[in-house]
């Protein structure tokens, strides 16, 4: 690993350090977001134990009684952005949006845990109820079918906010009684790589139904407007409940054991529903049409980093790989590269994001399919590199895509680099 690349993104995250939080990037997103979050957690780990849990612990005193966690904490309000609290209107201190994101905070915790020797007992045992609370929550208001499957209600949640698997289910969205708004992001970053006006004006009338209803999220589940099973969020919990039940065993948690365990069974067996038949993939599915989105995303390749998968389903999965590294220079595109709707550029409609390589890397790494995992892992390598600290990048040039110096960018780094140097780390072999 190169010293100078270190030793910059080692800048990116302190630069963007707030004080116990970290923005992803100045300008775009100034506020704390849940995800962003704990996978820069991971990148101070090769560098500050210690700042490391706090970004996880800071992110952790914004949860909310009922074990819900938000997408973004707005700890100091910022002009800048939109949509920002008073838009939201949650009525809660520190002020925050209404709807979460990727369950991937207690893997992080996991690694952080083991890359600490096991030590940090202590800091382990005051965050783990959090985390159970959590999951617990989405147990309860996020699987409708009771398969152990994770309902997404805003593409905001699914963090791939602009993939085209949402667009069949948000072209029925009445958006008719929008407020009128002026977006921030577009004199930040080029508008070719952002979302339309149209997404933008589907996921404000989402917004509005979850504000119109107190953000009450049993209604918003049973009614709201937007309502996908998200493949790559049940795959990211399903990891995460594994992770966690390995920390409830070490704090001899048994009867919380016994609970992780049924709902990890449950969602194993639940998966199959997520299976799309015709395309060999696992894809997101609309509950409200019992459609597959019929697009295969990176998202996709998450089945191997949530240990699920037969055989079969395996080698489909391998074969579409195959056919989708012939088509672009680096993987893993956010969008297979041969749906119509592919764009090498647009906001997770063909753009690569190191924080899915990392867990798709780290997934075909565990399950033992070495090549690929290297592959992937080289990749991000590589476009670090050359092009710097993006948000993203274009699989066919390298080039990188919405903003720079970016915190996860830098963190997936970092926590490579540790790797290299020997730490331990929770991507297996991949570097
Ligand atoms: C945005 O504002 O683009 C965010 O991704 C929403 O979370």
């Amino acid at each position: 690993m190169n010293d100078n690349l270190f030793k910059k993104a080692v800048e990116i995250l302190t630069a963007n350090d707030r004080g116990g939080y970290t923005v992803p990037t100045a300008g775009l997103y100034p506020f704390q977001w849940n995800w962003d979050s704990a996978f820069v957690a991971l990148g101070f780990a090769a560098f500050d134990q210690n700042r490391a849990w706090r970004e996880v612990e800071t992110l952790f005193e914004a949860q909310w009684d009922d074990g819900f966690l938000p997408h973004i904490i707005f700890h100091v309000d910022d002009p800048g952005y939109f949509p920002g609290p008073s838009v939201w209107r949650t009525q809660k201190t520190p002020a925050t949006s209404g709807i979460t994101q990727p369950p991937v905070a207690a893997s992080i915790v996991h690694a952080l845990w083991e890359a600490g020797g096991r030590d940090n007992h202590d800091r382990l045992a005051a965050i783990y109820p959090k985390l159970l609370a959590w999951h617990r929550w989405f147990h309860r208001y996020r699987d409708p079918l009771g398969k152990g499957l994770v309902l997404a209600t805003h593409p905001w949640e699914t963090g791939r906010d602009n993939s085209p698997e949402w667009d069949a289910p948000s072209a029925v969205i009445d958006t008719s009684q929008v407020e009128p708004y002026e977006r921030r992001d577009l004199v930040l970053v080029n508008h070719e790589m952002r979302p339309s006006k149209d997404d933008y004006d589907r996921y404000l009338a989402i917004l509005q139904f979850g504000r119109d209803h107190q953000w009450d999220h049993a209604l918003i589940a049973e009614k709201g407007p937007f309502r996908m099973i998200d493949v790559g969020m049940t795959m990211i919990l399903l990891r995460a409940n594994r992770d966690l039940l390995s920390i409830a065993q070490a704090l001899g948690r048994e009867k919380d054991c016994e609970e992780l365990r049924k709902q990890i069974k449950l969602s194993e067996k639940g998966i199959s529903y997520l299976w799309d038949g015709e395309l060999g993939a696992f894809c997101s599915r609309d509950i409200i049409s019992g459609r597959s989105s019929g697009i295969i995303t990176s998202a996709s390749f998450l089945n191997f980093y949530a240990g699920v998968g037969d055989a079969l389903q395996r080698a489909s999965l391998i074969t579409n790989l195959d056919r989708i590294s012939a088509r672009v220079r680096y993987l893993l595109p956010s969008t297979d590269p041969d749906f119509k709707k592919f764009n090498s550029i647009l906001y997770w409609r063909g753009p690569i994001w190191a924080v899915i390589n990392q867990m798709v890397a780290s997934g075909l790494s565990e399950q033992g399919y070495q090549s690929y995992a290297q592959r992937i892992a080289d990749d991000t390598c590589a476009l670090v590199k050359k092009s710097g600290f993006y948000e993203a990048y274009c699989p066919l040039t390298g080039v990188g895509t919405g903003g720079a110096e970016f915190s996860w960018t830098a963190a997936i780094w970092l926590h490579l680099s540790a790797q290299d140097r020997g730490g331990k780390s929770f991507v297996k072999g991949a570097a």
